[in-house]
């Protein structure tokens, strides 16, 4: 492979620790990229007086490809946040994240689904309003939820086409349409309509959102991929986290028609910033979610595998999962275990 242009923006706090140590994996693999580095969040305000930078834009909109590492939200500078900005710049449309138990020993042995969120609808249009109708006392407010059926056909389509390249099996829409019949309805109704376009091949089920919510702690091993409207979909694939313990593990991509950004969940961690001990993981996986994108399914296989069999069978493990290994030792064990 030919190296492949992507922005690279390390980010803040443990960021450029466990950029590093991803950087190291990605050139075990012998996966080539020509980074271009940029800067985000609080090393911008430091470097160009704002958190998104023109160039940094200027610079995904050239790649179309970045991986960025956790940036600091600067608190009462009135910035708004940098991961909104970018999500709306580029229409990233899509946000997936998967979950899978890594660790042995927790309270979930076979967790392996994949949450792909609608990003840019829904109660997130940023239609919240309030009113003061007759003084403050009786103050209103109303928030409005859009959705559409380009919206909605387009992430259902990306859910099934994402099962499809990845083997996954079946896909759950989930939604609420029994009370919110136009929103919910809508979304459901169309997003049945894409799976009939895969009947045979990929399953399809719907949940309504609160069963969802109690069958995931219940039973996670019945989902596999699921599919829903933003609001569900943020507060569903942070529970998904939860249950297999450890932001440290949790990667998520932003994909859009024009650019995809891959990152880790987690944020710029301050309190373990410039101690050597992040858990890298979750910005190693990010990179294999960026793999995946770019057809090298390969490569982001043997990632995976590497990263599993240094936490499982070496034990090399960061503090936060129990163990006692500094960043760099984990990286050499995910080295290591990519060449073997
Ligand atoms: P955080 O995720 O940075 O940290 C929460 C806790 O998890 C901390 O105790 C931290 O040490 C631990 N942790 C997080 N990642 C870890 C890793 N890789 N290895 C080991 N331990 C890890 O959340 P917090 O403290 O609320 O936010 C810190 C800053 O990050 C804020 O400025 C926030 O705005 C920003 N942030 C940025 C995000 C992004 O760029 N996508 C996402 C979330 C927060
Ligand atoms: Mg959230």
């Amino acid at each position: 492979m030919t190296a492949r242009e992507a922005t690279l923006i390390p980010g803040d706090g443990i960021g450029p620790e466990i950029t590093a140590a991803t950087l190291q994996v990605l050139d075990a693999l012998g996966i080539k990229f020509d980074w271009d580095e940029e800067y985000g969040g609080m090393a911008a305000v430091e470097k160009a007086g704002t958190p998104l930078p023109n160039a940094t834009l200027d610079s995904i909109r050239r790649t179309r490809l970045c991986l960025k590492g956790p940036l600091t939200t600067p608190v009462g500078g009135g910035y708004r946040s940098v991961n909104v900005a970018m999500r709306q710049e580029f229409d990233l449309y899509a946000n997936v994240r998967p979950t899978k138990t890594i660790v042995p020993g927790g309270r979930y042995e076979h967790i392996d689904l994949v949450i792909i969120r609608e990003n840019t609808e829904g109660l997130y249009v940023g239609l919240d309003h309030t009113f003061k109708i007759g003084g403050d006392r009786r103050a209103m407010a109303q928030a409005m939820s859009i959705v559409t059926r380009d919206g909605s056909e387009r992430i259902a389509k990306y859910a099934f086409e994402y099962a499809k390249r990845h083997g996954r099996k079946k896909v759950t829409i989930v939604h609420k349409a029994n009370i919110l019949k136009a929103t919910s309805g809508l979304f459901l109704e169309v997003s049945k309509r894409v799976a009939e376009q895969y009947a045979g091949t990929i399953a399809c089920d719907d949940k309504i959102v609160d069963n969802t919510a109690m069958q995931l702690v219940i039973k996670p091993e019945q989902f596999d991929v699921i599919v829903t409207t933003n609001l569900f979909g943020d507060i569903l694939s942070d529970e998904a986290a939860g249950l297999v313990g450890g932001l440290g593990l949790a990667p998520g991509a932003n994909i859009g028609s024009h650019a995809a950004i891959f990152e880790p969940v987690h944020g710029s961690a301050p309190d373990i910033a410039g101690k050597g001990i992040a858990n890298p993981s979750a910005q190693m996986l990010a990179a294999a979610m960026m793999l995946d994108h770019l057809g090298e399914l390969e490569a982001g296989k043997r990632l995976r595998c590497a990263l599993e069999a240094a936490i499982v069978q070496d034990k090399i493990r960061t503090p936060d999962l129990g163990g006692r290994a500094a960043t760099a030792e984990f990286a050499r064990a995910v080295v290591k275990r990519v060449g073997s």
